[in-house]
């Protein structure tokens, strides 16, 4: 009998920058699939939704990265074809509505054992084009192939995740359509409540009519101890209070450690930080049982 999967979709996504997107996409990434949590270890899937490609840069050493990005192994053969002619003022549409096979693109970063994994598709530079491209067709297109590649996914794996970019674009709106969940890493400071403002109108556009992503609120980067006055009213916000997460991320530097593929909390068997390990156990356990994973 062939079991079939159907993926639970996660973006990670918020419009103010530095917030710590990439860094929760990578470790939730890292825990799921390699750790045994509520009875199974997960297949999971990266997908570096940032022209920046931080999360590609945390798990590939450089000389891979060149590898797959001059093969276009990236998130960009998703959206458009090969021989698309990338023009920063005028975005040219696709001619082709069918993406790539999954299997074309995902790089397997590792698989302990048969039905789990982290695979990633990593993200390129030249995400820019489309980023700032003005169209003077229609986007549909590129919406549909984004689409249709995310619906396969969903018969490879149990959780995908996307490290969206800090802004309001194309990739946000195809990744917010193609999510069940969002998680919204929130730094306590000043400001932050403008940022989730802003990312709680956008979700609700979206669930109008349809069944949009539902949204959980995670404090990232907080103090070890005590808890910040900002992090105190944006709990105490009644349009907020029911989004946010019991646990957060506390600052941890071995969070912000890996590069090339080392320094993951979750990665060696010797204790590489304890203290930050459990902490972000605690965080996915709360993720799991909120999304139903
Ligand atoms: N809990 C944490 N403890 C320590 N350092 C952290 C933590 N969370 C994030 N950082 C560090 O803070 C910086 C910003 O985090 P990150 O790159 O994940 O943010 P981002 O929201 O993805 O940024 P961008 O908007 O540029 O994509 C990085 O240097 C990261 O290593
Ligand atoms: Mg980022």
């Amino acid at each position: 009998m062939v079991i079939r999967l159907m993926a639970t979709v996660i973006t990670v996504m918020n419009m103010k920058g530095g917030v710590g997107k990439t860094t929760v996409a990578m470790h939730l990434g890292g825990i799921l699939s390699r750790y045994e949590l509520r009875g199974k270890r997960r297949r999971a899937l990266l997908i570096d939704y940032d022209p920046q490609f931080n999360l590609s840069q945390a798990f590939l050493p450089a000389k891979k990265y060149f590898e797959l990005e001059s093969s276009r192994k990236t998130t960009i053969a998703i959206l458009q074809d090969e021989e698309t002619n990338l023009d920063p003022f005028q975005l040219q549409v696709p001619g082709n509505m069918e993406p790539p096979k999954i299997g074309d693109l995902a790089y397997s970063l590792f698989s302990p054992q048969t039905g789990s994994g982290l695979d990633l598709i990593p993200s390129t530079l030249d995400l820019m084009y489309i980023a700032l491209g003005q169209s003077d067709k229609r986007t549909e297109p590129i919406e549909e192939r984004f689409h249709k590649f995310i619906s396969a996914c969903r018969d490879e794996y149990d959780v995908i995740i996307i490290d969206c970019h800090p802004a309001g674009s194309i990739f946000t709106k195809t990744s917010l359509r193609n999510s069940d969940h969002v998680i919204i890493p929130v730094a306590p400071e000043r400001y932050a409540v403008r940022g989730i403002g802003l990312m709680m109108q956008f979700i609700k556009a979206k669930q109008l009519g349809t069944s949009g992503p539902e949204a959980h609120i995670l404090f990232n980067s907080v103090p070890r101890k005590g808890t910040a006055r900002e992090e105190i009213l944006i709990r105490a916000n009644s349009r907020f209070k029911d989004n946010c997460m019991t646990n957060t991320l506390k600052w941890y530097k071995a969070f912000s450690d890996p590069m090339e593929g080392k320094g993951f909390v979750w990665m060696s068997r010797k204790p590489y930080s304890t203290l930050a390990f459990i902490n972000l156990m605690a965080v996915v356990r709360e993720l799991i049982d909120r999304t139903n994973l």
